[in-house]
C-alpha cells in the first residue's frame, strides 16, 4: 500500500544537524519509508494523509528505563542510590508478585510510552516471570517496540522480599526465554549490575549471551556509593567495567545506563567494544549521582543514547528528557569553567532519536528502507509569537513546551498506532 505523510518533516540524519522539508511529502510503501520529497511524484496514485502545517518527527527511543518502577514517579528522590533501593525501590518492585497489579500498570505504562510518541524501548522488568511476560504483551498490544529483560539479581537485594537464588536466577531465565514469542518485543539478557549479582550467574549469563546471541543491559559507575562497593567485591577488577568483561558481558551492542564516573580508560574500553552509554539526565541529578560528560563523550566518538531511567528519572515523555539533557550539558559546562560546550537542540533530538533507533537496526533520521517510526505534533495553541516562525523555530519550542495532546499521531514499525 502507498501513502504519503504531508507535512513539516524533520529529522536528524547526523549529530547536530536536522534535515527539515517544508510542506513536504513522506513517502511509504507498506510502512517503510520510500523517499522524502518536496512536491508529489508525478501520477502518484497513493493515499495522501494530510498532516497540514504539523511537525512530522522522528518517534522518540527510550533506551533505559525500570517498568515496575512506575508507581513510584515523583516520588523518594532523596536518597543516593544504594539506599534509594534498599529504602524505595525493592520493595516497590516486589509489588509485581501480583499479577492483576502487574497488568494494571503495565498497561497505563504502555499507553503513556505510545501516547508521548515513544516507540522504541530497552526496558527492564523485575526478577518476576510471569509480570514481565505481562509487560511485553502490554507493550506489544499498544504499538511499542523493542528489548524488555527479566531481572537477574541473587546477592544485595531485599531477602524475602526481592532477591533470588542463583539456581532460580537460571532456571527462571531459561523458563522466561522459552514463552517470549511477542512480534515486536523481542528478549534482552538483565543482570541488574555487579553489586546484584554473583559470579556465577554472571558468567551463567554470559555465555547464554554467546550461545543464544542475545544482547545485555545493566548499570555502569553511575554514583560514588556503587562504585567504592563495586570495588569491594572485587579486587581482582581495576575497573567497574571489567566486572562485566570477565564474564563475557562487556560486548558490541551491550547497554550501559549512566557511566557518569566512567573514567578515560573505562570510555576508551565502551568506544573499542561497541558498548552503548544510556545517558539518564533527569534521573542523575534526582538521585544527585553526578553530571554525566556528555558532550566529552560524544567528541571522544562514543555511541550515547537518552534514557528516561524511570522513576529515577521523574520524566516519562522523552521531549522532557530531551531538554533535561541539553539543560544537564549546560550544569556541566559551567562545572567545567566553560571549557566544555553545551549540547544543542539539534543534538538532544539526534540523542533521543537516531541514536537509539539505530540500536534496532535503523538507519539515519528518517532513513529510506525502515518502517516508519515519527510522531505528528500540532502546535497550534502555543502562544502566539511576536512573529511567523520558521520551521527549525517551531521544532526547538516543540521540543520544550510540548504536551502529550500536542502529539495527534503516532506511527511504530510502520504502523499508525495513535491517531486523535
Ligand atoms: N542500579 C541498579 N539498579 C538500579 C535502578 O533500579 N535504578 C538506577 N538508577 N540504578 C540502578
Ligand atoms: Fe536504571
Amino acid at each position: 500500500m502507498k501513502e504519503a505523510l504531508k507535512g513539516n518533516i524533520v529529522h536528524a540524519p547526523v549529530l547536530g544537524e536536522l534535515s527539515i522539508v517544508e510542506r513536504g511529502y513522506l513517502l511509504l510503501e507498506d510502512g517503510v519509508i520510500a523517499g522524502i520529497e518536496q512536491t508529489l511524484p508525478q501520477g502518484y496514485d497513493g493515499v495522501v494523509r494530510d498532516y497540514g502545517e504539523r511537525l512530522i518527527l522522528q518517534s522518540f527511543a527510550d533506551m533505559h528505563l525500570h517498568a515496575p518502577q512506575y508507581p513510584m514517579l515523583g516520588m523518594g528522590m532523596d536518597l543516593p542510590l544504594m539506599e534509594w533501593l534498599q529504602r524505595y525501590t525493592f520493595r516497590t518492585e516486589a509489588r509485581f508478585a501480583d499479577l492483576a497489579y502487574a497488568r494494571r500498570i503495565y498497561r497505563r505504562l504502555a499507553s503513556d510510552l505510545i501516547t508521548n510518541g515513544t516507540t522504541r524501548v530497552c526496558m527492564f522488568s523485575s526478577l518476576h516471570t510471569e509480570a514481565t511476560w505481562i509487560l511485553m504483551e502490554e507493550l506489544e498490544k499498544a504499538g511499542v517496540t523493542g528489548y524488555v529483560g527479566k531481572v537477574n539479581m541473587d546477592r544485595n537485594g531485599a531477602p524475602g522480599i526481592l532477591e533470588e537464588t542463583t539456581e532460580e536466577s537460571e532456571r527462571e531465565t531459561l523458563r522466561w526465554l522459552e514463552g517470549c514469542h511477542f512480534e515486536h518485543i523481542k528478549p534482552i539478557l538483565t543482570p541488574r549490575f555487579t553489586p546484584s549479582c554473583s559470579d556465577e550467574l554472571m558468567g551463567w549469563l554470559g555465555q547464554l549471551a554467546e550461545e543464544r546471541g542475545l544482547y545485555v543491559q545493566s548499570h555502569l559507575s553511575e554514583s560514588a556509593g556503587e562504585i567504592e562497593l563495586v570495588a569491594r567485591l572485587h579486587p581482582e577488577c581495576q575497573r567497574y567495567w571489567q566486572t562485566y568483561e570477565k564474564h563475557g558481558l562487556w560486548k558490541d551492542h551491550t547497554l550501559m545506563a549512566h557511566c557518569v564516573h566512567s573514567d578515560a580508560v573505562e570510555r576508551q574500553a565502551m568506544k573499542d567494544h561497541n558498548v552503548v552509554v544510556v545517558h539518564c539526565a533527569d534521573s542523575n541529578i534526582n538521585i544527585s549521582s553526578g553530571i554525566c560528560p556528555v558532550k566529552k563523550m560524544l567528541q571522544e566518538g562514543l555511541w550515547v543514547t537518552l534514557g528516561s531511567d524511570i522513576a529515577g528519572g521523574a520524566q516519562l515523555p522523552m521531549y522532557r528528557v530531551i531538554t533535561t539533557t541539553i539543560r544537564t550539558s549546560k550544569v556541566r559546562q559551567i562545572m567545567d569553567d566553560w571549557k566544555t560546550d553545551f549540547l544543542t537542540v539539534a543534538e538532544g533530538y539526534y540523542l533521543g532519536t537516531t541514536a537509539g533507533h539505530r540500536y534496532f537496526g535503523a538507519g539515519a533520521g528518517f532513513a529510506v528502507g525502515d518502517p516508519l517510526h515519527a510522531v505528528v505534533l500540532d502546535d497550534s495553541d502555543f502562544v502566539e509569537a511576536t512573529r511567523p516562525l520558521s520551521v527549525a523555530e517551531r521544532f526547538e519550542r516543540a521540543m520544550y513546551m510540548t504536551h502529550r495532546h500536542n502529539i495527534t499521531a503516532v506511527w511504530s514499525e510502520g504502523r499508525c498506532v495513535v491517531e486523535r
